[in-house]
């Protein structure tokens, strides 16, 4: 049987090809565009099911396969991604549409398609209990369902035991009881799944808005509702929920800065609080990149929005692998011990970010290109050794060397050691007219923050 799917987007590429290969035992041919699938469906005659998301880029890719296969009256079944499109004519006949995040779905109409007993999928289905990490219960004072510890009886035999009931009001002490005792997961039942993600997120939208709340403990929750969001992401996509959230989050972050006079102690706070490397990192970016902006003039609301949702998605795809998100160069990523996988994971992250960017509903125009290039790379990949000022607009290169500063703060906090004169290193790289001012611009705020 042989299947092709053409997703531009890796991640959703890998959970639709790993579950139809986990669910149906079936291998699926990877392409990016409908150019590619069509010229190997003129040499592969035998394909029995084409999936493809509605648009990879600006292709309007299921419209061009739904052509080719009506064209050649192929009948071949199409699994669309995404909204149908009503043209063209005829593709009702072969095309059902699923949500590009709902992969069950997607799996489910596969093997209908395959002529698969459907029994087969829900035999090898996931068990009735899904973990959930145990920081989405640190801002919740009570769940929409009832929340399990699993206890292991045997080799591959667990118990659930029911420890807090639906709608019960619990005590943080005995969820900060199970974190020190070094559980990672509590456990929900499985249909509950997407109940449970917009009832954290809501809550955390909810606890962010409210306005009577201390600096730190306001970072506390944000760093926390910024790795739910994100992983959230990564694992559904954009849904309300995680739109929402994002949103508040990124409102947050502008709020934060708009209400500093001097950013060194907003950074101090950031670094000092107890939240992950990628929240922080992010953080002082968006900051950093929004301060640059106002020293340089260039001090538009707009603006300061498209820097905080680049530094907010800079770095999703490693939101699950938070050492990987530590490399920062092209040195660091060599002196790496990973495996090829992990090494090619860092190497496109700026490329993966600017692709799942653009399935955002409403997100600021460009901001493609700002997450893409924020190693300094034009093309996505890699990080760059050499300031290649000449290739990027403005914006990008504000947010280049914010991100080159912020780098040089969170390794000197997670390595320590002489802090690197990082000024004079970026003026030695980058060396055009505008760069050159964008570092004066970044000199004029440490400059400040040191007289204070
Ligand atoms: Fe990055």
């Amino acid at each position: 049987m042989q299947i092709i799917l053409v997703e531009a987007n890796e991640i959703i590429r890998d959970l639709i090809s790993l579950n139809i290969k986990t669910y149906l035992g079936v291998d699926v041919i990877l392409r990016t565009n409908a150019q590619e699938a069509i010229e190997l469906m003129n040499i592969l005659p035998e394909i029995d099911l084409v999936i493809s998301s509605v648009k990879n880029g600006d292709e309007n890719s299921c419209s061009d396969i739904a052509q080719f296969i009506i064209d050649g009256d192929n009948d071949i079944p199409l699994i669309v991604l995404g909204e149908m499109p009503t043209t063209p004519a005829g593709i009702e006949e072969i095309a059902t549409s699923s949500a590009e995040s709902d992969w069950e779905n997607t799996i489910k109409i596969a093997a209908k398609s395959l002529g698969i007993n459907e029994d087969v999928i829900s035999k090898r289905k996931i068990p009735d209990f899904i973990p959930i990490t145990i920081n989405y219960f640190f801002n919740l004072s009570t769940s929409c369902c009832d929340v399990y510890i699993r206890i292991k009886k045997g080799p591959s035999d667990y118990q659930y035991v029911k420890r807090i009931h639906q709608g019960d009001v619990f005590s943080q002490d005995v969820i900060k009881k199970y974190h020190s005792q070094g559980l990672k997961n509590l456990y929900i039942p499985k249909e509950q799944q997407s109940n449970f993600t917009n009832f954290v997120s809501n809550n955390l939208v909810k606890m962010l808005n409210q306005p009577s709340m201390s600096a730190d403990e306001k970072l506390s929750i944000m760093g926390n509702s910024y790795d739910i969001a994100t992983k959230e992401i990564l694992k559904i996509g954009f849904n309300s929920a995680t739109v929402q959230l994002t949103e508040t989050i990124i409102n947050n972050m502008i709020e934060t800065f708009k209400d500093e006079e001097k950013v060194s102690p907003l950074l101090r706070k950031i670094i000092n609080s107890k939240t992950s490397y990628i929240y922080q990192h992010s953080h002082m970016t968006a900051v950093v990149s929004s301060e640059i902006l106002k020293n340089l003039g260039e001090d538009d609301p707009a603006s300061h929005e498209k820097m905080s949702y680049a530094a907010f998605f800079k770095d999703i795809s490693l939101a699950d692998r938070e050492e990987l998100a530590q490399i920062n160069s092209f040195e660091e990523l060599e002196n790496a011990t990973i495996s090829e996988e992990d090494w090619d994971m860092v190497f496109n992250h700026a490329l993966e970010g600017a692709v799942l960017i653009r399935h955002y509903p409403e997100a600021p125009l460009d901001i493609d290109n700002i997450i893409k290039h924020h190693h300094g790379s034009p093309n996505g990949k890699g990080f760059s050794v050499t300031g290649q000022d000449s290739k990027f607009d403005l914006l990008s290169l504000v947010f280049i060397i914010a991100v080159e500063f912020v780098n040089e703060l969170m390794s000197y906090k997670v390595k320590g050691g002489t802090p690197k004169p990082v000024i004079e290193e970026l003026r030695k790289k980058y060396t055009s007219e505008e760069t050159i001012s964008i570092i004066d611009a970044l000199e004029k705020t440490l400059k400040k923050s040191v007289k204070e």
